[in-house]
C-alpha cells in the first residue's frame, strides 16, 4: 500500500468506492481522508496528519487501535487456521467465546448464535422470536413492535423494526409493518416521569390490543443510539420489561451500540437488572478489530427449537462466516483484557470527569440537550436555546463542525443536528480532555462565527 501516493489513492477512491452513508456528489468534491494506521486512540492518514478517532470507528474500539494483545490473539490463530464452518463443525475460539459470552450476559441468557454484522444479529433474534412462537403452536402471533425513532441496522428485516424515517421510508413497501411505541425522551416529553408515564401507557394500551398477535418487542435498552443518543430514565426498562411478560410478549434487546461497556456497564440491561428473552451483540465485541455478532437467547427459547429432526423445527438460518475464529480469538481477549486492565473501574471514574467537562457545553447558547451515558455522548446544537428552535436541516450545523473538528484533529460524525461523541472506552482522561477541547472549539467556532479566530 506504501507504494501509492495519497493523490492516486484518492483518484481510485473517487473512481472505484461506494461510501456507507454518504451522498458521494458532495464527498467526491472535498479531499478525503485516507486512513494509513491506527495507535491507541488515534488515527494518522497517509500524509501523517493524525486525528483522535472520537467515534470509535463508527462505535465500535473499544481499548484503542493497534493492542499487543490483540494483535497478537489474532496471528495466534492465523497460525492455526483462518476459518472454518460452524456449520456442523466447532472449534475452540467459538466454543470458548460462546461461555465467556454466558458468563458475562444477563443471567438466563444461555445460548449464542453467531453472525457478522449487528444487523444480521437483529435478523437472527426476529426471525427466532417469530419461529418460537409457531414451534410452541401459537400461530397468530406474526407481529413485532418497536420503538419510535429506533435504529436496528440496514438489512431489510432491521429496516422493518426501525423508525427513522430518513433512512427507512422510502423502504417501507419492502417491508413488515410493526406497531410502533414512544421511546422515553425526558427533553422532549416533559421530564423523565411523564416521559416514562407516556412510554407505559402507550406500551400497555398495545399489550392490552394485540399480545396475542405479537412475538416481541425490540428496543434499545438505555441509549438510543442513532435517534441520537436519547437516554431512558431511570426505571423505565424494567418496567417495560413487566409489561411485556405480563402480556407474554418477548423483549429483544439490541445490545449492539451499548454493549461491551459503552454505556459504563458491560450491557445496558445491567443497569435495571433485566435480562431480555433475546439480545442482540456486535461492535465493541472484538474491540473493534474484526466483523463478529451474535445473538444470545434464553433455554426457553433454545428449547422450542429442541426437537426430532421430523418436527420441523429447527432454525434454519446461518452465514457463511459465521462464528469465524480469528473473530473469536480477538473476542476473546478484548473481554480478558476488560479484567485485566479494570476497564469497567478505570472507565466510571473517566465517565465522572466527562460529564463535568460536557456541563460548560451545556451553557454555550447554541447547545440544546447535552446527552450521556457512560461514554456515549450526544449534544445536541439549536439555533436558540431559551426558546428551542432547531437549526434547519439545510444548514448541516452538525456537518460544519464535524469538519471544524476534523481540521483541529478530531474525527467525529454528526446524526443531524446532533454532535456525537463515542471515543474508546480505554481513552485517558488527558486524551478525553483534549477531545473534548477541540469539540468545544469547533463548536464555539461555528456556531458563534462573530467570535471565530480561523
Ligand atoms: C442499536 C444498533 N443495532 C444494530 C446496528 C447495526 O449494526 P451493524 O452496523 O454492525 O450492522 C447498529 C449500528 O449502529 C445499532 O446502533
Amino acid at each position: 500500500m506504501a507504494d501509492y501516493t495519497y493523490q492516486e489513492l484518492a483518484d481510485k477512491n473517487k473512481k472505484y468506492l461506494w461510501h456507507p452513508f454518504t451522498q458521494m456528489k458532495e464527498y467526491q468534491d472535498a479531499d478525503p481522508i485516507i486512513i494509513a494506521s491506527g495507535r491507541g486512540t488515534k488515527l494518522s492518514d497517509v500524509n501523517g496528519n493524525t486525528y483522535y478517532d472520537g467515534i470509535s470507528s463508527m462505535w465500535l474500539n473499544v481499548h484503542g487501535h493497534g493492542v499487543a494483545e490483540l494483535d497478537q490473539a489474532i496471528c495466534e490463530q492465523l497460525k492455526a487456521v483462518a476459518h472454518s464452518t460452524l456449520f456442523g463443525l466447532a472449534h475452540a475460539p467459538a466454543i470458548l467465546l460462546a461461555e465467556k459470552l454466558v458468563s458475562l450476559a444477563p443471567p438466563g441468557l444461555t445460548r449464542v448464535f453467531y453472525s457478522d454484522s449487528g444487523a444480521e444479529a437483529v435478523e437472527i433474534a426476529i426471525k427466532m422470536a417469530f419461529q418460537y412462537w409457531q414451534n410452541r403452536g401459537f400461530t397468530k402471533k406474526r407481529s413485532f413492535a418497536c420503538m419510535q425513532s429506533a435504529y436496528h441496522g440496514d438489512t431489510l428485516g432491521a429496516v422493518s423494526v426501525g423508525a427513522l424515517s430518513l433512512y427507512h421510508e422510502l423502504f417501507r413497501p419492502l417491508l413488515f409493518s410493526t406497531y410502533q411505541v414512544p421511546y422515553p425522551d425526558p427533553y422532549r416529553q416533559g421530564g423523565a416521569v411523564a416521559a416514562t408515564g407516556k412510554v407505559l401507557v402507550a406500551l400497555e394500551t398495545l399489550l392490552r390490543e394485540r399480545a396475542s398477535e405479537l412475538c416481541a418487542l425490540i428496543l434499545e435498552p438505555i441509549v438510543q443510539g442513532a435517534a441520537g443518543m436519547i437516554v431512558m430514565p431511570p426505571g423505565c426498562l424494567e418496567q417495560i420489561v413487566r409489561l411485556l411478560r405480563q402480556y407474554d410478549v418477548l423483549l429483544i434487546a439490541d445490545e449492539v451500540a451499548t454493549g461491551f461497556g459503552r454505556t459504563g456497564k458491560m450491557f445496558a440491561c445491567e443497569h435495571e437488572g433485566i435480562t431480555p428473552d433475546l439480545m442482540t451483540l456486535a461492535k465493541g465485541i472484538t474491540g473493534g478489530y474484526l466483523p463478529l455478532a451474535a445473538t444470545l437467547a434464553t433455554s426457553a427459547i433454545y428449547e422450542a427449537f429442541y426437537a426430532d429432526y421430523e418436527e420441523n423445527k429447527t432454525f434454519f438460518h446461518g452465514h457463511s462466516y459465521t462464528g469465524n475464529p480469528l473473530g473469536c480469538a480477538v473476542a476473546l481477549a478484548n473481554l480478558q483484557r476488560f479484567e485485566t486492565h479494570e476497564l469497567l473501574t478505570v472507565m466510571a471514574r473517566n465517565v465522572a470527569f466527562v460529564a463535568q467537562k460536557l456541563a460548560a457545553f451545556a451553557q454555550l447558547a447554541q447547545v440544546g440537550d447535552v446527552r450521556q451515558k457512560g461514554l456515549m455522548i450526544g449534544i445536541e446544537l439549536v439555533r436558540d436555546r431559551e426558546r428551542r428552535q432547531p437549526y434547519e436541516g439545510r444548514e448541516r450545523i452538525g456537518v460544519q463542525v464535524c469538519r471544524r473538528a476534523r481540521e483541529l484533529g478530531l474525527l467525529i460524525r454528526p446524526l443531524g443536528n446532533v454532535i456525537t461523541f463515542l471515543p474508546p472506552l480505554a481513552s485517558s482522561r488527558t486524551e478525553l480532555d483534549e477531545m473534548l477541547a477541540i469539540l468545544y472549539q469547533a463548536i464555539c467556532q461555528v456556531t458563534e462565527p462573530v467570535s471565530d479566530d480561523r
